[in-house]
């Protein structure tokens, strides 16, 4: 299975960049593709594309939204050749920014549940799943406190995957928060 992040966001920011590096690291480099972008960076990440997925006319292709009717399940590893996703940041509340790619591509959908989360996020639980464990079966906490400084903190009112119980987030994301207060 090859993933495809459709870079969305009017730059490449420390964040996005955060989530890029996790989604490398889940995926692996090779099975990695960025399109719609031409960030020499991310080529240490995976292949990089300037075209957007929209141009690449791609067979056996799936998009990931979270608006989709249909859940994605361990049996889509045999659909599908491509998990496309937006490569965009969250918004509260959801823009539904994902259902433009749809409408442009004309492929089949799936959901991950309705609820919104990271791009990073996503693609690990759709890599889970894809390795046979259903959605169903997979624990996620709703919500995050980070605490920024005594008295401080930031809620980031997204869907987050537990591994070990541990919310799967970044530490470079908590400090980028740290230095960077939203
Ligand atoms: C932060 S989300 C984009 C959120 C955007 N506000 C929207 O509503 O479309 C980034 C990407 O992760 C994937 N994603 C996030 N949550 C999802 C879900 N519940 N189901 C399917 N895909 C999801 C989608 O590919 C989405 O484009």
């Amino acid at each position: 299975m090859k993933y495809i992040i459709e870079h969305m966001e009017p730059e490449l920011s420390e964040w996005c960049y955060a989530e890029y590096q996790n989604i490398s690291k889940i995926v692996g480099k090779n099975n990695l593709i960025f399109t719609n972008t031409n960030e020499t960076k991310l080529k240490t990440l995976g292949t990089v594309k300037n075209q957007s997925v929209t141009q690449l006319n791609l067979k056996k292709a799936c998009l990931l939204d979270p608006s989709a009717k249909e859940t994605l399940k361990p049996q889509d590893k045999n659909k599908f050749d491509y998990l496309i996703f937006g490569g965009i940041l969250g918004d509260y509340p959801r823009k539904k920014r994902t259902e433009p790619l749809a409408k442009q591509l004309k492929i089949p959908t799936r959901n991950i549940g309705h609820k919104q989360m990271s791009t990073d996020n996503a693609v690990l639980t759709a890599f889970i799943i894809i390795s046979s464990t259903p959605l169903q079966k997979i624990k996620f906490k709703d919500k995050l406190t980070i605490p920024i400084q005594k008295g401080e903190e930031v809620i980031l009112p997204y869907r987050y995957i537990l591994i070990n119980g541990q919310p799967f987030i970044s530490q470079k994301i908590i400090n980028y928060l740290k230095h960077n207060p939203l």
